[in-house]
């Protein structure tokens, strides 16, 4: 897989949050020093590319969404020679590495802002939007309702308003100005000339701006990403693009262009349908969602998760779809923020291991390629009273000690708090306890990955639903040429029974990957199945019997 071009078709993403992850200089703060001692790690769960979210200098606002120098590195997590050494630690162990690449905003103290604000007469002025009123572009929405109360700020400095989509420290760049554009280009040569294999694109349908639209998806927006990819295509080719774009089905599938802007994008609207159908127990909301996706071009691939770094966000449901979720994850007002939920997978699903293992047989095997989030392979908690998204960012946690194996210093001093729950401290939960446990959650999650890897019809094959007479059993096929998988996932609570309409004729015997059960199939293309709360079944049809 290490030559092709299509690595990302079929590789298993892990999103990593440096600062949580591994303090390698013991100061309290993860490092990139600290991410290479866990290469090892990575590479026997099984991951094929890490996403790391901004490493760039930053006052830190945003959690680095906020950059102030798109060519450095931000100091508490090492230097320049540190991100080198961890590209080619990750490359050495066949793996890769994409870096978040921020072109929506800059931090209001990123130079380019600081001179465009002094100085009207600057060529910084046109990096920015300005107005003198704050009426313009009236129908784009607020992104951070809990935070801002309009898209436009007055700079006393400046003396006029600046646009921003996000928080009011993060003012928008303006696409309008080619020289930007030109920018955007240079720090993706500076960083691909480096070694990474590509880039997750934060924000991308808020780039320009047009009176009497939402200011979204806009097809100056889709040219100049068409124009980024061009410039991969003709100077790095095998690098991807990764879109996040928290948008409706149909507009999501605008970023794939006709196979020619990204490569990948994040399928936001699956995300969660996943939740409503392990809640309600029926796979309707996930079979409804893909019914509604559209097909992508060749050479393109979803990107699919269950949880990440912001938020749940609920931005692309109904009002009454919103409702239900946060009636039933989350009950207390501190667990909504935004239009999200900002918990954790593990807290979700009520810390129950059989229905988290579940929800990843769902990551793993439906369209797309998996995407996890740290810590959540092995069901790390949250922390509800932190800031903003902080609860969802703690320490990872190594050791059962109290500073996690996550720093040496002592905790007190950690840049976000250690969960002190006591189902979630590092006591009881951490990785060497999981990984010593064969029925650990990180040993079945790692089983999943090798299975996956040893079968392209999960990564690349088609998907066809199997049907069923039981709206609680998630069945369907995978198939890629010769190969052949049928997935019967549980979703509910209870014990349920399976009566599954093959439409095919299947032969005598299956043998499920997982659990190494074999199932006797009758041939007359009917299969009967008794299946245990949240039980899943990955199916292997060999193929000399079809
Ligand atoms: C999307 C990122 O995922 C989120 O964490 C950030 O706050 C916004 N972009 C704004 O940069």
């Amino acid at each position: 897989m290490f030559d092709d071009k299509s690595w990302y078709k079929e590789a298993v993403f892990y999103e990593l949050y440096v600062r949580a992850y591994k303090d390698g200089n013991n100061d309290g703060q993860g490092d990139l020093r600290g991410v290479i001692q866990k290469l090892d790690y990575l590479q026997e769960l099984g991951i094929d590319c890490i996403w790391l979210l901004p490493i760039f200098p930053s006052p830190l606002k945003d959690d680095g969404y906020d950059i102030n120098d798109y060519y450095g590195i931000l100091p508490d997590y090492g230097s320049l020679e540190d991100f080198r050494d961890l590209v080619s630690g990750v490359h050495a162990r066949e793996m890769r590495i994409i870096l978040d690449l921020v072109i929506n905003h800059t931090s209001i103290q990123h130079p380019w802002f600081q001179k465009a604000r002094l100085d009207r007469n600057s060529p910084y002025r046109n990096y920015y939007v300005w107005s003198d009123s704050n009426t313009k572009y009236a129908k784009a929405r607020i992104i951070f309702i809990d935070s801002e109360k309009s898209n436009w700020t007055w700079d006393e400095v400046a003396k006029q308003y600046y646009w921003h989509r996000f928080y009011s420290s993060q003012p928008d760049l303006n696409y309008d100005n080619p020289e930007v554009r030109a920018e955007i280009l240079k720090i993706m040569q500076y960083w691909l000339d480096i070694g990474v294999d590509g880039f997750r694109v934060d924000a991308v349908p808020y780039l320009f701006e047009r009176e009497d639209t939402n200011c979204e998806n806009l097809p100056e927006t889709h040219a100049f990403l068409k124009e980024m990819r061009r410039f991969i295509e003709k100077n790095y080719p095998g690098r991807i693009l990764l879109c996040e774009a928290n948008q409706l089905p149909r507009d999501i599938r605008g970023y794939f262009g006709d196979g020619d802007e990204f490569q990948m994008a994040f399928h936001f609207p699956l995300m969660p349908r996943l939740f409503m159908a392990l809640k309600q127990g029926s796979f309707q909301p996930i079979e409804e969602v893909l019914e509604k996706t559209l097909p992508i071009p060749e050479g393109c691939q979803w990107c699919i998760f269950l949880r990440n770094h912001d938020e749940l966000t609920l931005e692309m449901v109904s009002v009454e779809e919103r409702e239900w979720m946060w009636h039933h994850y989350a009950p207390e007002s501190r667990m909504r923020l935004n239009l999200g939920i900002r918990r954790r997978l593990a807290p979700l699903l009520d810390n129950n291991q059989q229905k988290i293992e579940l929800a990843y047989s769902l990551l793993f095997t439906l369209p797309g390629s998996p995407v996890l989030y740290y810590g959540d392979e092995i069901g790390l908690g949250d922390n509800i009273w932190l800031d903003d998204r902080d609860g969802l960012r703690t320490p990872m946690q190594w050791e059962p000690v109290a500073g996690a194996g996550f720093s040496e210093i002592q905790p007190g001093k950690f840049f976000n708090p250690i969960l002190d729950n006591l189902d979630y401290r590092p006591e009881r939960l951490c990785v060497s306890i999981q990984i010593k446990d064969e029925n650990s959650l990180l040993n079945r999650v790692r089983r999943m990955i090798k299975v996956r890897k040893k079968h392209p019809e999960l990564g690349s094959g088609d998907f066809r639903w199997v049907s069923s007479d039981n709206p609680s059993v998630a069945a369907y096929w995978r198939t890629f040429g010769d190969h052949k998988m049928l997935v019967v996932q549980n979703l509910s609570a209870l014990a349920t029974a399976a009566h599954l309409s093959i439409g095919e004729t299947i032969p005598i015997v299956a043998e499920d990957l997982i659990w190494g059960k074999s199932i006797f199939f009758q041939n007359d293309q009917i299969v009967d199945l008794d299946l245990t709360p949240f039980q899943y079944f990955w199916f292997e049809i060999p193929f000399h019997l079809n």
